[in-house]
């Protein structure tokens, strides 16, 4: 397939993968305030509450939750020894984090925190909806075989270039769904052998993401025993990932480290189709108003979103497994396989007004 990029003045150095800074042209304060968007900040507590509901048989189906009884979360870490080396020395910088995503636990990156929240929250409607979960009830009792035999019967679908249907394929199974993801000619084989493994159907597509996608929507749509975590579309993919940021801002208050209008703080985000990025952003706005700053890296256009420069950073979220098998035979540079992919929905709309987007410090031609 091909895509237009905007007719932006910097459209050209991105192409030709020079460094480029895009500052957002359409930035405002307090953007996430505009009552006309769908989503309101209150929405970002509701995720977390949900996720806290949800925790104890997240505990239940993934024993590796124990520690953190049912949370899935990633530490945070400071840069000591590197701030020198990634030109954040000086006096006038402050302190440089990396937020470990990609040692996240069940999933391995990032989209453990959107696609094993779709999952869960879905399961726990489609209990309710059945009768199968009444108010007050112990909701471990999902983990039960009354429940595993309801999940049974449905498939929980997603295109994917990897990481994605890792995470829902990994979070289905658990419950007991049938699921089927759908891959794009990217994807690793190891991910592919690991889904397959858990019984999961991998539909590998002689094309790129974004078919791979629109395929899997089109099978979906007609079947209703067929639920399908839209990665351009959904809304609780985003709320998933929205919550990253209130347990980032607890992080940094144990630290106390404060954030306000002389210590702001700049989020390093690798951006793919931007549900991810956007989410996480989201939430940031919401704790930490306008003193957050976000700059995410687009995988879209093969940038590497995790090569050296990564480092420059006031927070990156790591990638996932990939580092393991591409980074080390790409001296740590993995990328997505994003190509042609379009924006998700939510970071499009809810995200308009926020500052400066990309900064494709790597990218090659798609
Ligand atoms: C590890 C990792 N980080 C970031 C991203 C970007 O996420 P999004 O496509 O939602 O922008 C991806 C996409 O697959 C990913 O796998």
């Amino acid at each position: 397939m091909t895509f237009q990029l905007p007719n932006d003045p910097d459209r050209d150095d991105v192409l030709a993968a020079r460094p480029t800074l895009w500052t957002n042209p359409l930035y405002r304060d307090n953007a996430i305030g505009d009552a006309s968007l769908p989503l309101t900040p209150d929405h970002v507590d509701e995720a977390q509450a949900n996720w806290a509901r949800l925790a104890p048989l997240l505990e239940t189906c993934f024993p590796e939750l124990k520690a953190t009884a049912g949370a899935i979360r990633s530490n945070l870490i400071e840069l000591e020894a590197l701030r020198d080396a990634l030109g954040y020395g000086g006096a006038e910088f402050g302190r440089v984090f990396v937020k470990a995503d990609s040692a996240l636990p069940v999933a391995g990156s990032i989209k453990a925190r959107g696609g094993v929240y779709e999952v869960f929250v879905f399961a726990e409607a489609l209990a309710r909806r059945e009768g199968l979960l009444k108010d007050g009830q112990d909701i471990g009792d999902l983990a039960g075989a009354e429940a595993k035999a309801l999940f049974s019967r449905h498939t929980i679908a997603v295109g994917s270039t990897g990481n994605l249907g890792l995470s829902v394929g990994v979070a289905a199974r658990a419950l007991g769904f049938k699921a089927t993801v759908h891959m794009s000619s990217d994807a690793k084989a190891w991910k592919v052998e690991r889904l397959r493994k858990l019984g999961v159907e991998v539909v590998q597509h002689e094309a790129d993401y974004t078919t791979a996608v629109e395929n899997a929507r089109l099978v979906a749509e007609s079947d209703p025993s067929i639920y399908f975590v839209d990665d351009e579309q959904s809304r609780q993919l985003f709320l998933g990932y929205s919550v990253a940021a209130l347990e980032l801002a607890e992080q940094l208050h144990a630290q106390s480290i404060v954030v306000d209008a002389e210590h702001p703080l700049f989020l390093y985000l690798p951006c793919g189709i931007g549900g991810a990025p956007g989410g996480v952003t989201y939430g940031a706005k919401k704790v930490f108003g306008d003193f957050v700053h976000r700059r995410a890296r687009p995988v879209a256009l093969r940038a590497r979103p995790h090569d050296e420069r990564l480092g420059r950073t006031g927070l990156g979220l790591r990638c996932g497994p990939e580092q393991q098998d591409r980074g080390r035979r790409h001296g740590g540079c993995p990328h997505v396989g994003l190509r042609g992919a379009r924006h998700a929905q939510h970071a499009r709309r809810h995200l308009h007004g926020r500052r400066h987007i990309a900064l494709p410090l790597a990218a090659s031609r798609p």
